[in-house]
């Protein structure tokens, strides 16, 4: 039993062989601005220009409330994302931290869940930015039918429910070959094989593309909000809570979802010239420069148009649309177009090193950590997640990716700071950054007992009707007693044990963020475990690295 929690070393030292040192022969390119506009290139994409729209549609200007509940959660996560980083400067990110904090079966899992993350995430992506794409085609006189830009389940459930628009279009219009319907989204199909090939090729040159697209998308940004503002009329902001904190709640995934991102800089500490300093710097700055942007959109949005129809898919050009300033479009247009294709490229470039990790340890086939000779990039790795990500762009729809892959990513978030928990405490003046240490003896059973008289003052009756199936919470009911229970185990074991009051935090924002999920979801991602252990067991457990090393370990 206790195998499946076998440890690998955290010391450098111990570690093996070639995996710190960039033994195994990755190119060390990258510097502290390279690490920082990877991390912006992840995090702004179609979270800012599609998802952002539902969940202000949905909380009104409170939903910047959210915002900083994310970005509070994401800071929390990231600081330890930092810690771990200087401790195990190794590509592999979540999963190789989880490996020497929880042990082997945990890591597993985690790297399960972060390939929701990238490669499921990137399906998202992909399909935003091909409505985006196409929308610049036909501003170009380019008009491509509607069976080639849109996915098959959509058009099957557009025809289905006989709503009118693209998919109606696309069903009836579609060429019918050997009684198949020809409907696919080739745009999102096209942008994944374009970028799969430029991670191939190269590290130096993925991050050339990406310091580029990095600018592009900052400038524009900054001109849709400076444009923006002049058209902000503050009463808009009058309700800030028209539906609610529910309301705000609905878009949890869908903000988060515009969060998730920093983290994939952590994948390239092997290519890092100085892993210790500049990751745990570089995720840290992508994140507050982002957290700044992401909530003066969400003011100008809600203040330029009234919050209820920012329910569309391209929220930044409709306020624009519906306020008459139809030169921004185009602009709006590129500045996703370049922004999404930044984010897929950097989660293309994290999904393989985190498996070129896991084969390393033996967890996956050798093939997952073969280096291209030439190109020194884990070639076998990314064609593979060019083709998880290519092939459900075919067979899926974009419904409920959004939720599956939020899940995955904070779940592997509340590992990530509860591996920091389990840690030993390093010596201040090692090298590299540092957790600064505040102890939650008292600070986190004080701080639990303030939310509770806080939440009791605010909201009457919230407590009681936790265990009221007909009560205020509906959906959320479960979520939230599960969250109360970990709050509550928290402050007892932060009392017990003296926990850090920054990972604490992080992992409590993180489930709190985690009741935000639709039920649904919480099954398939159940099953998603669930196929994930059997691979595991038919596996990696066999032929794990450390099954084969002295117990000592
Ligand atoms: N944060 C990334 C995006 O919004 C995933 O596209």
């Amino acid at each position: 039993m206790h195998q499946l929690f076998r440890r690998k070393p955290a010391t450098h030292d111990a570690a093996p062989e070639g995996e710190l040192h960039g033994g195994a022969g990755l190119g060390r390119h990258l510097t502290l601005r390279d690490l920082t506009f990877f991390g912006i290139a992840a995090i702004i994409g179609a979270g800012s220009f599609s998802s952002m729209g539902q969940a202000c549609a949905s909380g009104g200007p409170g939903v910047v409330l959210l915002f900083v509940l994310c970005a509070v959660a994401c800071g929390f996560t990231a600081l330890c994302y930092a810690e771990f980083a200087a401790r195990v400067p190794a590509s592999g990110s979540a999963y190789t931290y989880a490996y020497v904090s929880f042990g082997e079966l945990f890591a597993w899992i985690i790297g399960w869940a972060l390939l929701m993350e990238y490669s499921i995430g990137n399906i998202y992506v992909a399909f935003s930015w091909s409505g985006y794409f196409t929308n610049l085609l036909d501003a170009a006189g380019l008009h491509l039918p509607e069976w080639l830009t849109i996915n098959h389940r959509s058009a099957a459930a557009a025809a289905k429910a006989l709503t009118p628009g693209e998919g109606l279009t696309a069903w009836t219009t579609a060429p019918v070959i050997a009684g198949v319907r020809i409907i696919l989204d080739l745009p999102a199909f096209a942008i994944n094989v374009l970028i799969t090939a430029l991670c191939y090729v190269g590290v130096r040159e993925s991050r050339n593309a990406s310091n580029v697209m990095v600018i592009i998308k900052l400038l524009i940004i900054a001109l849709v909000i400076g444009v923006g503002i002049a058209y902000v009329d503050i009463d808009r902001w009058t309700p800030f809570l028209p539906n609610g904190f529910g309301g705000v709640m609905a878009g949890a995934s869908a903000v988060f979802f515009a969060y998730i991102g920093f983290d994939a800089v952590s994948t390239l500490a092997e290519e890092s010239r100085d892993p210790q300093r500049d990751l745990p710097r570089g995720m840290m700055l992508s994140l507050v420069i982002c957290t700044v942007v992401y909530i003066l959109l969400a003011l100008v949005l809600t203040g330029m148009v009234p919050f209820a129809q920012l329910g569309v898919s391209d929220p930044l050009a409709e306020v624009f649309a519906l306020r008459g300033v139809k030169w921004m479009l185009l602009l709006v247009s590129i500045a996703a177009v370049v922004a999404m294709t930044s984010v897929m490229l950097v989660f293309q470039l994290g999904q393989p090193r985190i498996w070129m990790s896991m084969s390393r340890d033996g967890l996956l086939p050798k093939p997952f950590a073969r280096i291209h000779p030439r190109y020194r990039t884990p070639g076998f790795s990314t064609l593979v997640t060019g083709l998880v990500v290519g092939v459900p762009i075919l067979f899926t729809d974009e419904a409920f990716i959004l939720d599956f892959t939020s899940i995955g990513t904070l779940f592997a978030f509340v590992l990530v700071c509860g591996g920091v928990l389990l840690m030993p405490r390093r010596e201040r003046g090692a090298s590299g950054f540092h957790l600064p240490y505040i102890n939650g003896r008292w600070v986190v059973p004080a701080l639990l007992l303030l939310a509770v008289v806080l939440v009791r003052l605010g909201v009457p009756g919230y407590f009681g009707d936790l265990f009221d199936p007909a009560g205020q919470h509906g959906d959320q009911r479960i979520p939230l007693l599960v969250f109360w229970a970990v709050c509550t185990g928290m402050a007892a074991l932060s009392f017990v044990h003296r926990w850090s009051l920054i990972p604490v935090l992080g992992l409590v924002s993180c489930c709190y963020l985690l009741t935000g999920m639709a039920a649904s979801n919480w099954k398939w991602f159940g099953t998603w475990l669930v196929i994930g252990l059997v691979c595991y067991f038919a596996y990696g457990y066999r032929h794990s690295r450390l099954a084969r090393l002295p117990r000592t370990l």
